[in-house]
């Protein structure tokens, strides 16, 4: 059951009962408050649109391709391949099962997946370059199936990794780890960010924070924002029916980026390793569902 308290209701905001009267002026005081309508409340004080059954039954569809995708070019992972060829492979196949790439033209992106290697942090762009043994490389898939998203990264390795690549891909895999201990109604977007940053510090590595989760559903990039990093309690509380990423970035030195002269390649600052990543879940009553669930 929900408690208002949890729901951070002000007040002088409008009565989530929906009665139009202001909060303090009906159920915030009453002996028996009238049942909140969280989807209404959600939505007018949070832009945030809680999802129907219908629709996450569309956005699992759509994440089962999404990893299929991420399956196939992972066959495909070796010294040698470029970017491009990652990026034909994943084009063809959304469009094999009547699929749309979602970053295609996306704000003007060139291509239809984001491949960003070693020091790229994210949107990296594919291109001709093979890549070399000892590179790690995260493939960032969204595809629209049916008008639903889904969205989920991995990074992985091509060749022989490196002690720092290992270090920082285990990292990344284990901060998206934490963050899915916090997806549970009850807790909040703040206690996702805490979790992530705590054990990325704790293994001296560094949380970017120019880039956040994101509500997803029928558009790419819906509210709610979710950091990578702050406060246990802070932010909107988690409620059933939220769907959202998390995909935290992970640097092996400093925090800091640049974007590249082609206006998207986010790179490290200092040039250190960086991993990501990234799954679609569902806020339950109980817990989280993935709705692009791999192991991690
Ligand atoms: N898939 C990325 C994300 O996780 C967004 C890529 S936007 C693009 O939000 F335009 F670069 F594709
Ligand atoms: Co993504
Ligand atoms: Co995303």
């Amino acid at each position: 059951m929900l408690k208002n308290e949890s729901l951070k209701i002000g007040r002088n905001e409008p009565c989530p009962c929906g009665s139009g009267k202001k909060y303090k002026k009906c159920c915030m005081n009453a002996d028996t408050p009238k049942p909140v309508d969280v989807a209404a409340l959600y939505a007018r004080k949070y832009d945030i649109r809680l999802k129907t059954p219908e629709q996450i039954a569309g956005m699992r569809r759509t994440g089962r391709l999404v990893l299929e995708t991420i399956d196939l070019l992972e066959t495909h992972i070796r010294p040698g391949i470029t970017t491009n060829v990652l990026n034909d492979l994943a084009h063809q196949l959304a469009m094999d099962h009547g699929a749309i790439p979602a970053p295609l033209n996306y704000r003007g992106f060139p291509k239809s997946i984001c491949t960003s290697v070693n020091e790229v942090i994210c949107h990296g762009i594919p291109d001709d370059t093979p890549l070399k043994d000892g590179d790690i490389i995260n493939v960032d898939i969204t595809h629209i199936l049916d008008g639903y998203y889904a969205d989920a990264s991995k990074t992985f390795f091509v060749g022989r990794p490196s002690a720092d690549a290992e270090k920082i891909v285990r990292v990344a895999a284990q901060c998206l780890k934490e963050a899915m201990t916090m997806l549970a109604p009850g807790n909040t977007i703040g206690d996702i960010g805490w979790a992530i940053q705590t054990y990325a510090r704790d293994q001296g590595c560094s949380v970017v924070r120019e880039f956040v989760g994101h509500g997803i559903g029928r558009q790419f990039h819906e509210p709610p924002q979710v950091p990578h990093y702050g406060k246990k309690g802070d932010g909107i509380p988690l409620v059933p029916g939220m769907v959202f990423t998390v995909e935290p970035m992970i640097n092996l030195g400093r925090a800091e980026l640049f974007i590249a002269k082609d206006n998207w390649t986010a790179i490290t600052r200092d040039r250190s390793l960086s991993a990501q990543f990234e799954q679609t879940f569902l806020i339950t009553d109980d817990g989280y569902e993935s709705l692009t669930p791999f192991d991690l």
